[in-house]
């Protein structure tokens, strides 16, 4: 009795002490396991997805980082998130990892542009897309376009100036669009352009509703329109292969490819491919350029300074001269004397102006980081992944929020002030990603310069443009620009 007495105690004893080990081990184990990030998950289910969207997303991203730092956890969209408001943790995701974060989507967005365009795409499929859609819009192509962007321009400029309110963000989508169609397409046939804009607008108008195959839902009249666009981009194929047309843009490109094995692209795939630039190039640059308008006129001085800039001799255009025009009472006068000069040369827009053009350009870079209009990204963890002692799940969202980084002070000086001059020096490095950066930054960003430069050019040197009414609330579309687009009236001044 005594042993057995002795022997239940040791294994009471020893089987402590094992646990004793064992937990501790576990413990042990369980602390060198890096945590979640901070941050509320909210409620079951709809998490925050009603905060960010009720309350300004602005608000939500900024109090967020105040509150837990620059690495956080969320929960939106029915989705786990972590968010990144750091240039070291963008880049991380971005540039140094990509491999760890895939791009991803909404599947309903992807069944309507198309699920072979490049950006749902990661690897050589999306390389060898990315390789041809990043050479139809080179700095080398895109400047033989300015004449003809110059025509379009010109002429939405003329069609605005008729005394009538426009919505200028509407107007700036149709002036986008039709460069979209120049520069993937060269000279389109009216009878083309015309139908892909018309099913294109049906198109666009399901991106952002509930997705619903039910008939008569604009989800549903999108797909549709999503068919016809095939039906009408296979017979744009036909015809450019008929009479053998290919040309140096991205149709021509498309049409042109031959992996290593000699296979081509199917037409679905290049179908897929030419909506989805359509889709990235539309919107995207008609909100900045209505931005672009708001901005100039709620600062005078500016608009002045950018005026005279337009009108003179290149070599005077830095920072000194502009501030004391802008500021002596008789600006006026040297900007009558600049603009004669102008007048005697009339002749076309170069690529050698449209390089030449600082304070303007310095407007569209400052227009890109105010606005951010891509706020943030999507991307998915491959795998688990750590990162600065945090776990990421493998399967949650990571969203590196540009916005965050481009309004926060410690990289731009008092970010709400819009102050162009602020990029007479570069900004520091991985602060600035109005194109998002990495593997799948922007390969239209080029063009998405030279076509504004070129808009605001005439714009600036021809016309005159007044608000009409308030003009400070925002509205999401979903890219944020001023309610109702910012309609304006447009005067020709000379
Ligand atoms: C001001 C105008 C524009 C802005 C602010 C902008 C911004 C961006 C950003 C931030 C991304 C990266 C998204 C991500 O990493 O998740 C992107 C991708 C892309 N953009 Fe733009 N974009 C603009 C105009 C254009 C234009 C004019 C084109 C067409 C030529 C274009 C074509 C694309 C394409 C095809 C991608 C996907 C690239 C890939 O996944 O590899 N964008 N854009
Ligand atoms: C759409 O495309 C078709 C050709 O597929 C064309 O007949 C039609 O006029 C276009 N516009 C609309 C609004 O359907
Ligand atoms: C300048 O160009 C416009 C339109 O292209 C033309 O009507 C006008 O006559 C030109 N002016 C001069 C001075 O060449």
């Amino acid at each position: 009795m005594k042993l057995f007495t002795t022997i239940f105690y040791s294994i009471i004893f020893l089987s402590s002490l094992f646990s004793y080990y064992f937990f501790k081990k576990e413990k042990r184990r369980y602390k060198d396991r890096p945590k979640l990030p901070p941050g509320s998950m909210g409620w079951p289910c709809i998490g925050e997805t009603l905060q960010m969207y009720t309350q300004d997303p602005n608000v939500f991203f900024a109090s967020k980082q105040k509150r837990y730092g620059d690495i956080f956890k969320t929960h939106i969209l029915g989705y786990p998130c972590v968010m990144l408001a750091s240039p070291e943790a963008a880049r991380f995701v971005l540039v140094t990892q990509p491999q760890l974060f895939k791009p991803t989507y909404p599947k309903s967005k992807e069944n309507l542009i198309g699920p072979s365009a490049l950006f749902f795409h990661t690897g050589n499929y999306h390389a060898c897309m990315r390789k041809i859609v990043q050479s139809s819009f080179s700095p080398e192509v895109t400047r033989k376009l300015i004449p003809d962007i110059e025509t379009l321009a010109l002429s939405s400029l003329e069609s605005w100036a008729n005394g009538q309110v426009i919505n200028t963000f509407h107007e700036m989508k149709k002036f986008a669009f039709e460069v979209g169609v120049l520069s993937i397409f060269g000279q389109l046939s009216k009878k083309y352009t015309d139908k892909l804009k018309e099913n294109y607008s049906i198109l666009e108008k399901g991106y952002n509703c509930f997705p619903t195959k039910l008939p008569g839902t604009a989800y549903h009249n999108s797909l549709t329109a999503r068919r016809r666009l095939n039906q009408i981009l296979g017979e744009i194929m036909k015809e450019v292969k008929e009479k053998k047309l290919l040309a140096n843009n991205l149709l021509g490109h498309l049409l042109n490819f031959r992996d290593e094995n000699g296979n081509t692209l199917s037409e679905e795939q290049i179908a897929d491919n030419i909506i989805g630039v359509l889709f990235a190039a539309q919107d995207t640059t008609a909100s900045i350029l209505t931005w672009i308008l708001k901005y100039l006129h709620d600062d005078p001085k500016l608009l002045d300074a950018v005026k005279v800039s337009l009108h003179m001799p290149v070599t005077l255009v830095y920072k000194g001269v502009l501030k004391s025009f802008s500021s002596t009472a008789d600006g006026r006068e040297s900007r009558r004397h600049f603009v004669s000069l102008d007048m005697e040369e009339n002749r076309s827009l170069t690529w050698q102006m449209t390089r030449k053009m600082p304070l303007t350009y310095r407007v569209i870079l400052e227009s890109l980081r105010k606005a951010s209009i891509i706020s943030f990204t999507f991307r998915e963890a491959a795998v688990d992944v750590e990162y600065e002692g945090y776990l990421i799940p493998k399967g949650w969202k990571v969203m590196p929020l540009f916005r965050n980084i481009h309004h926060n002070p410690e990289f731009f000086a008092e970010p709400e002030n819009f102050d162009p001059f602020r990029f007479e020096n570069p900004p520091k490095p991985n602060t600035y990603m109005p194109f998002g950066n990495g593997r799948h930054a922007c390969p239209g960003n080029e063009l998405a310069k030279l076509e504004m430069l070129v808009l605001l050019h005439h714009m600036l040197t021809k016309y005159r443009w007044e608000l009409v009414g308030p003009s400070d609330l925002i509205q999401y579309s979903p890219f944020p620009v001023p309610d109702h687009g910012l309609r304006a009236r447009f005067k020709k001044e000379f």
